[in-house]
C-alpha cells in the first residue's frame, strides 16, 4: 500500500525582526503583557515589498534542497494561505513561476491557520491515489499587513506575523512509514469570530473609503472565543487522529500545535497530558504565522534531529473559519 513520506523540509521567515518592545512604543502594549499572554518574544514582519510568494519561494527552496531534489522533479504544488498576494490569481501560480516548475498544477488552500494540516490531506490523496508523486506543499503568510499598529489593534498586531514553511511530499512503498491519517472539521457559525471583512465580492466596489476608515480590512478577532474552542476542539481532534491511525498518546514522540498562543499550546498538552519534551513550541520567536506555524514548527523539529525514522508525529491546528484538524504521520 502507498503512503505519503516527508522527503525534505524548509522555512524561511523576514529578516527584520519586531520586539515587544518595538510595539510598545507604537501602542499601548508592554513585553509584560505579551509575553504572560501569549509567550511571544518577538515576531518577523515583512518589510516594503517583501510578498508572501517569496517567502514561499525560500522555504521551497530550502525543501527541495533537504530532499535531495529540484523543481523539475515536482509533479504538482498545494499552497495554503489566506494572505494572498493578490485577491486573484492564488499564490500557487506564483511559487509554480518562480520555481520555474514547469506548467504543473498550482491549487490554493484558504483555510487560515488550519492550511496546512488540510494542504497536507489534499496532496496525501493525490500521492495515495497514483495522481501525482512529488508534491510540493508550501504554506506561507504575510500578516503584518493586516495590523492595525495602534492601541485599537492591540489584541491582533502583537499575535500575528509574517513567515513560510514548506515540505516535499512522495510516495513511499514503506508501509510503516507517512501519513497514516487526518481528522479534519469546519464550524461555519464562528465565521466571523476571525475574519478580514474586506475586500469582499459582496461590495460594490469591494472596498470602500468607508469601510477602510472603519478599519475593516485589519484582521478582526474575538479572542476569548477562539481560545475557548481552540482549548477543547485541538485536544479532542489529536485524540481522534491517534485513534485513526492506532496509537495511543503514549507511543506519540511529538505534537506540533498551531502555535497561536503559548497558553493555548500548554492547556492542549495538559489536557492530553503530554510529557514537554513530546511538545514543540517556537511562538516565543515567530509569533503566529497562522498556516505557516506547522511546517516552520516541523522544519525546525527535522533539522534539530528530534524525528528519527518509525517516530510518531501529530501536528494540530485550531482557527478562523472555525476550521480545526490533525494529521498523525510515522516519520
Ligand atoms: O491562530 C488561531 C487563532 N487565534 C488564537 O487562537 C488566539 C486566541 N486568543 C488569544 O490568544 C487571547 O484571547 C489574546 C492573547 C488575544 C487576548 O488575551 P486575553 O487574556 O483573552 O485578553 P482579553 O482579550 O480578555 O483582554 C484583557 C485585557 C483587556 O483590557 P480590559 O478590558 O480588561 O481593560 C484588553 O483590552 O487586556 C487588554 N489587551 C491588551 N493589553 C495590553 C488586549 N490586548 C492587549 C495588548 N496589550 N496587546
Amino acid at each position: 500500500m502507498t503512503r505519503t513520506a516527508f522527503l525534505g523540509t524548509g522555512h524561511a521567515v523576514p529578516d527584520r525582526v519586531v520586539t515587544n518592545d518595538d510595539l510598545s512604543r507604537v501602542m499601548d502594549t508592554s513585553d509584560e503583557w505579551i509575553t504572560t499572554r501569549t509567550g511571544i518574544r518577538e515576531r518577523h514582519w515583512v518589510r516594503e515589498g517583501e510578498t508572501g510568494a517569496a517567502l514561499a519561494l525560500r522555504a521551497s527552496h530550502a525543501a527541495l534542497a533537504a530532499a535531495g531534489t529540484g523543481p523539475d522533479d515536482l509533479d504538482a504544488i498545494v499552497y495554503a494561505t489566506s494572505t494572498p498576494d493578490h485577491f486573484a490569481p492564488g499564490n500557487g501560480v506564483y511559487l509554480q513561476h518562480q520555481l520555474g516548475a514547469g506548467s504543473i498544477p498550482a491549487i490554493d488552500i484558504r483555510t487560515q491557520c488550519s492550511g496546512f494540516v488540510y494542504a497536507l490531506s489534499v496532496a496525501d490523496a493525490w500521492i495515495r491515489t497514483g495522481q501525482y508523486r512529488h508534491v510540493l506543499v508550501a504554506a506561507a503568510e504575510v500578516q503584518s499587513t493586516a495590523m492595525d499598529v495602534s492601541t485599537a489593534g492591540r489584541n491582533t498586531a502583537v499575535i500575528f506575523a509574517d513567515g513560510a514553511g514548506a515540505v516535499v511530499l512522495g510516495p513511499t512503498d514503506d508501509a510503516g512509514r507517512g501519513i497514516l491519517a487526518f481528522d479534519l472539521h469546519s464550524d461555519g457559525r464562528y465565521a466571523e469570530k476571525l475574519w478580514v471583512d474586506v475586500p469582499g465580492s459582496m461590495y460594490h466596489p469591494r472596498v470602500s473609503p468607508e469601510q477602510l476608515a472603519e478599519g475593516r480590512h485589519f484582521l478582526q478577532m474575538d479572542g476569548k472565543e477562539v481560545f475557548r474552542h481552540a482549548v477543547e476542539r485541538m485536544p479532542e481532534s489529536v485524540r481522534a487522529v491517534l485513534q485513526r491511525a492506532g496509537f495511543g498518546l503514549d507511543a506519540l514522540k511529538l505534537l506540533i500545535p498551531h502555535q497561536a498562543n503559548l497558553r493555548i499550546s500548554e492547556m492542549v498538552q495538559r489536557n492530553l497530558g503530554l510529557r514537554d519534551d513530546q511538545v514543540y513550541n517556537n511562538i516565543m520567536c515567530y509569533g503566529n504565522t497562522t498556516a505557516a506555524t506547522i511546517p516552520i514548527a516541523l522544519d525546525e523539529c527535522v533539522r534539530a534531529g528530534r524525528l528519527a525514522p518509525g517516530d510518531v508525529l501529530a501536528m494540530t491546528a485550531f482557527g478562523s473559519g472555525f476550521l480545526w484538524g490533525s494529521a498523525a504521520i510515522r516519520w
